[in-house]
């Protein structure tokens, strides 16, 4: 049924710049200067007292984003889960316990991936769930074990750190360009609220927001199992 069975994962970790790289058959930028595309990224969640707000400003905006999960985060938070799929967002991998994988031994990976993997797939079904890492590491030696895409990002604001919500959406409007990958945390209210406030000031700006997966179609790329993505340069 699935790919990820079938399909050995013949690619090193690679970053790969998206933006700006498409062009139409005839001949135009599919990422124009006019039109601006950005990925907003939301890992560690789902959390019932921030995400159901994150969600509510995304539907009121038109906004979409990506949701990477912490698989150990999804029990009680189900309906969260489904919401986020129903809404137009991206539900993505953030590993089951947000453990440091790259001491990790393969088995541990392996459980680590699969685990919310499965946890995400009984609640939407099945499909590709593309993964972020903790830390963005993974070891060496169990690169063959992801079969899905792997996201990492352009823009980081470091919001869990200032847990600041000025300070995000400063950082975030200082470094975004056309093709971005920002990462924040539906954890935080103050990730939330900058949230909501770099959508209305993007907006402003001529930026749409998309899930990661339209933004490599935007892209002109064609994802690839085992591959890491980052966009934005
Ligand atoms: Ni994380």
């Amino acid at each position: 049924m699935k790919k990820r069975y079938m399909m050995p994962a013949v690619h090193a970790l690679l970053l790969t710049g998206c933006a700006g790289s498409a062009v139409e058959a005839d001949g135009s930028a599919i990422l124009s200067e006019e039109i601006k595309y950005v990925a907003l990224t939301f890992d560690d969640g789902p959390r019932s007292s921030t995400t159901a707000q994150l969600l509510d400003g995304l539907k009121e905006q038109g906004a979409a984003a990506t949701f990477f999960l912490v698989g150990e985060e999804i029990a009680g938070n189900e309906e969260l889960v489904a919401r986020m799929a129903a809404e137009g967002h991206q539900v993505g991998n953030h590993t089951w316990s947000h453990m440091r994988l790259e001491e990790a031994a393969a088995d541990v990976v392996e459980q680590e991936i699969s685990r919310t993997e499965e946890a995400i797939r009984s609640i939407l079904g099945g499909s590709d769930y593309w993964l972020r890492l903790p830390y963005g590491l993974l070891p060496q030696h169990t690169e063959h074990l992801v079969q899905v895409p792997l996201i990492k990002w352009s823009v980081d604001p470091r919001d869990w750190e200032s847990r600041n919500k000025d300070a995000i959406v400063s950082s975030v409007l200082e470094q975004v360009k056309n093709g971005s990958i920002i990462l924040l945390h539906d954890i935080y209210p103050s990730s939330v609220e900058a949230a909501l406030e770099i959508i209305d000031r993007l907006h402003a700006e001529d930026y749409r927001f998309v899930t990661v997966e339209e933004l490599l179609r935007l892209s002109g790329i064609i994802p690839e199992n085992g591959v890491m993505y980052r966009c934005g340069g």
